[in-house]
This record gives structure tokens, sequence and C-alpha cells, in this order.
């Protein structure tokens, strides 16, 4: 697990938003605050726990963008194989793993998760934090993830809510100012944006999760599981207090486990049938 490839930093031409150092850091200011770190301390472990992983079982971060959730993995116990389309993200996360001292347990791999290079039937565990939402192929994505599970194994599914307060409340908002919103595409899993980001496109697709689950059992996966994530993800539009406010609202939402129905992000843990 030590022979992590050399990978790129900074490609002179970044070939999508993904490749952007302006991404890296505006998801850390975006997403891991101080705040929401604590939340991840916990919630990926209880995801891991639910998966049945144990210390000491192999698992895939399958787009572990800057490799904070692989490194919690470790922390948990894990090995980790940490794949991601982008080669800027992958670096980021080699550099923290490092800084983390956990290194030797993760093995890096550039690889798209339309076109996944891994065998069929190759993990145990399988998971996949707001990543698929930014794949515009879903159903390559779905294929492939479901491929490379294991018969009996676990796979975890970190998504955006179609039907979440946070949407509800931008739509009635659009609605009065009458500013509908730009880029949208209904799909059969849920609601598609396409987002400008960081002088590029960033696709954003909030699921409908019963479509979602209705299209993994006729892929023969079941739900065993499905929990409200992040309650709400309105606190990176806004600064200062009330947005620390609005993280402890996450945390608390989190720890009472306020249902799924109406929160921003859920994670679905799905088993594939023997
Ligand atoms: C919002 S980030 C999430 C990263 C990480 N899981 C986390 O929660 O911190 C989305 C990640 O998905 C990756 N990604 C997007 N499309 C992908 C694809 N087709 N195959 C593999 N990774 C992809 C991006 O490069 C990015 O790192």
């Amino acid at each position: 697990m030590t022979d992590a490839p050399t990978i790129a930093v900074n490609p002179a031409q970044p070939e999508n938003v993904f490749e952007r150092e302006e991404t890296v850091s505006d998801w850390d200011q975006e997403y891991y605050h101080p705040i929401a770190e604590k939340y991840y301390d916990v919630a990926v472990p209880d995801m891991l726990r639910a998966m049945g992983a144990k210390p000491g079982n192999h698992v895939i971060d399958a787009g572990c963008g800057p490799g904070v959730h692989s490194i919690r993995a470790v922390k948990y116990g894990c090995t980790v194989t940490a794949i991601d389309l982008s080669h800027t993200m992958l670096a980021h996360a080699k550099e923290r793993s490092i800084k983390a001292g956990v290194e030797s347990k993760i093995k890096f791999q550039q690889d798209d998760l339309t076109k996944l290079s891994l065998p069929d039937n190759s993990f145990d565990f399988v998971f996949n934090w707001g990543v698929i939402i930014h794949v515009p192929d879903t159903m390559a994505a779905l294929d492939n993830l479901t491929r490379i599970t294991k018969s009996g194994g676990k796979l975890a599914l970190h998504i955006t809510n179609e039907k979440s307060l946070d949407f509800s409340f931008e739509r009635l908002i659009r609605k009065i100012l009458n500013k509908p919103l730009k880029g949208r595409e209904d799909t059969p899993l849920g609601t598609g944006v396409w987002y400008e980001y960081n002088d590029d496109k960033l696709w954003v697709l909030r699921f409908n999760a019963n479509s979602l689950i209705s299209e993994m059992k006729n892929r023969g996966f079941t739900k065993i599981s499905r929990n409200a994530a992040e309650y709400t993800e309105l606190q990176w539009r806004i600064k200062g207090p009330f947005r620390s406010a609005l993280l402890y609202f996450n945390r608390l939402a989190y720890k009472l486990k306020f249902p799924a129905a109406l929160s921003n992000t859920q994670i679905i843990i799905f088993q594939k049938d023997l």
C-alpha cells in the first residue's frame, strides 16, 4: 500500500472544474469548517459501522476529493483505496494523508467512475460521499459502483435530496424573485442543474431518493438504511455567527436523528444481493 503513484499537481491546463486549485480552496472554506469537521469525525465512522466495516477491513473511497474521509476511514482502522477523477484532488489527498501520517494505509488511484478500471466484485465496502451528485452520467457511475461491489457487500451513497427544505426554500425564493433556475435538467433519478463554478460548469443532481432506491433494486441492491446527513447546506452562503449557528444545528440534527426526508443530504446504504 506504500506504492502511491506520483500524481501531477496543478496541471497547466485544467481539464474541468475538479482540476482547479480554486475548487479545492473553495470547498475547504465551504465544507471543512472546524465545526463541520467535528460532525464528519462522527458521521464517517458511523457510516462505516453501519456498512459493517470493521477495523482491519479494506474500503474504497470512490471519489476521495482531497482525501479527508479516506483519512477518517484509516483513523477508524481500515485500509483504503482512494480514487478520484482529478489529479489535483489526488495530489491534495496524498499531501493531507502524509500530514496525517496515514499515507501508508491508502492506495491512491486516478480513475473515472463512469469507466472504472477496477475488477468486478472486488470490494466488500464501497463509499461515495458527495460524488455521484457531480457525475452527469449517473447511470454509468452506478454501473461501475455496483459492478465493483462484491455479492453481499455494501455500497454507501451520500447524496443531495430533491425534497430537502433547502431546495424547497431556494425554489420559493426564486419564484418570488422571478429568477428561474438556469441550466436545470430533469432526469429519471432527480433534478439536475449545471451551475457556473470557477469559470466552469459543475453538475449537481438532487436525487429523488425513492427513484434511486428502486433503480438500485433493479440492479440487485437492497436498501439497508437511509439517514439524514447534513440537514442544511445554506451555511456556506453566509458568514459569521449565523453560519456557526447553522453548523451547530446540523450537528444537533444529526445527533437527534432528524428525519432524512427533508434533509439536504442523505446517506443511503445498500447491500448487493447474494
Ligand atoms: C464534492 S467532492 C467530494 C470529495 C470527497 N468525497 C469529500 O466528501 O470530501 C466531489 C469529487 O468527485 C470527483 N469526481 C467527479 N466526477 C468524477 C468521476 N467521474 N470519477 C471519479 N471522481 C469524480 C471530483 O474530482 C471531486 O473530488
